[in-house]
């Protein structure tokens, strides 16, 4: 294909005029488009795309999916090879930095990361002033947007030395605020951090930790948590990472940007959603119940949660190792028996017409409510879980955001239905 052709001849039968759109990458520019049928008086032609289906918002090179291959890397690198190799600082590194770390690197990235893991006390005073039963989610993303108080400098979003801090910072205290916001619910004291452990066996400390001097996490849980971390780190432009974006690219200061990402992933159809499978498979109850269960799915008066995705047309590379992760978890916890449920309503859906002609398969979220559950992990606590690793992948993106110069405030149009010159009638004559 010559260069002539990479492009796209579009005629306005309105007018009978034609234009010849350039694509680039697979894309054409929203901007061509407007010169399309563009008069003084009307605007040129503009794309409907409700929930981004099919629009393009930046440039990444963050993470690559191809969702009908079932294939995720971040950096190019595929995710089951960090997910078998890596730790997630380092798979964190890679993610903000481009590449992997060198041993000098990691070791000042690693120590910078523990270095920055104790939050403001007063940050502290804060949280506790939360009711009891405060959903953690909502003590984080109210305490992360509070860090931006604590570092006022961070507004300097053009300066590189400050953007690095605080991507230290927020990396850094995010297991401690996650934690934090676990034991308010239980009503236990606060369990500041042990620098001499490392990222999760820490975070596994700061929620777990009792009168014992040293707390000693099981290795194959430190190991699958970590697991767990690397497999959510990123996910190129998802609804909450989109919402960092938005937000970030009003040049808002990055902890008010990420705390946009965690209120994105709270929802239910996003990183709320392996709550909402455990919930679901509770409901079931039993495995006798799920033929009928399914068949509530089809006649649309159920969803099965933790099934289908935006992006995947195939199996979630990302459940595929769950599951081996959900069955080292279960080797030391013993068997949730929520499992025999999942594992029953993924064989018939994975065999039933409905599911496959829509190309539902598992996402990540179909076991690792599982998983967390045999932690000891209530679901309210299971997107605190996501937001912790999910930071990385945000501030890797917001740095990229920065960076790109073709990158403008975010403000999309809109399509006007309502009325239009209405007058206003006072209201003593509209009461009347
Ligand atoms: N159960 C039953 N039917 C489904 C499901 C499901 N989980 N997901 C999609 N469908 C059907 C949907 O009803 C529609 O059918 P029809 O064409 O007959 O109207 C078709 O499949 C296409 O679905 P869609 O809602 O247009 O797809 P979407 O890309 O807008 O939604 C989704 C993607 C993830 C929101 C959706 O699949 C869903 O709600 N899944 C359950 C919630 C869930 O597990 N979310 C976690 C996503 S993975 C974590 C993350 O990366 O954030």
């Amino acid at each position: 294909m010559n260069q002539n052709q990479q492009s796209l001849s579009v005629r306005d039968n309105r007018t009978g005029d034609e234009y010849d759109l350039p694509i680039t990458d697979g894309t054409i520019h929203a901007a061509d488009l407007a010169k399309i049928g563009k008069t003084e008086d009307e605007p040129g032609v503009a794309v409907y795309d409700p929930g981004f289906t099919n629009t393009a918002s930046c440039r990444s090179a963050v993470t690559y999916i191809d969702g009908d291959k079932g294939v995720l890397e971040y950096r190019g690198y595929p995710i089951e090879q960090l997910a078998e190799n890596s730790t997630f600082l380092e798979v964190a590194y890679l993610l903000i930095h481009g590449t992997l770390p060198s041993e000098q690197e990691y070791t000042a990235w690693e120590h910078d990361i523990t270095f920055h893991t104790f939050v403001h006390e007063n940050l502290k005073s804060l949280m506790l002033g939360f009711r009891y039963d405060a959903h953690p989610m909502g003590m984080l993303l109210s305490s992360v947007a509070a860090l931006s108080t604590f570092y006022p400098e961070a507004r300097a979003i053009s300066d590189e030395e400050i953007r690095r801090m605080q991507v230290i910072r927020m990396i850094a205290k995010m297991p401690t605020l996650g934690a934090w916001s676990f034991r308010h619910a239980q009503g236990k004291p606060y369990i500041y951090p042990d620098n001499d452990l490392g990222y999760a066996e820490n975070f596994l400390a700061m929620l777990f930790k009792m009168s014992e001097p040293k707390y000693v996490a099981d290795p194959r849980l430190v190991k699958a948590l970590e697991v767990l971390f690397i497999l959510h780190a990123d996910h190129e432009q998802n609804c909450s990472t989109n919402a960092v974006r938005s937000v970030g690219s009003s040049q808002v200061d990055p902890y008010s940007a990420v705390s946009a990402g965690i209120a994105a992933l709270y929802g239910p159809l996003h990183g709320g959603a392996n709550e909402a499978v455990l919930k679901m498979l509770r409901r079931i109850g039993d495995v006798s119940n799920v033929p009928s269960f399914i068949e509530g799915v089809k006649d649309g008066n159920e969803r099965l949660m933790g099934f289908g995705h935006r992006v995947y047309k195939n199996y979630d590379p990302r459940a595929k190792i769950i599951k081996k992760a959900a069955d080292d978890v279960f080797e030391v916890t013993g068997v949730n028996p929520l499992l025999k449920i999942a594992v029953e309503l993924e064989k018939i859906a994975l065999e039933d017409e409905y599911f496959v002609k829509r190309k539902l398969y598992p996402n990540v979220d179909f076991y690792s409510g599982l998983i967390y559950e045999a932690l000891q992990f209530p679901p309210e606590m299971f997107t605190v879980l996501f937001a912790i690793p999910r930071t990385a992948g945000w501030l890797a993106q917001w740095v990229e955001l920065v960076d790109d110069k073709d990158q403008k405030i975010a403000r999309p149009k809109q399509i006007y239905t309502g009325d239009r010159g209405v007058d206003f009638i006072p209201r003593a004559e509209r009461w009347a």
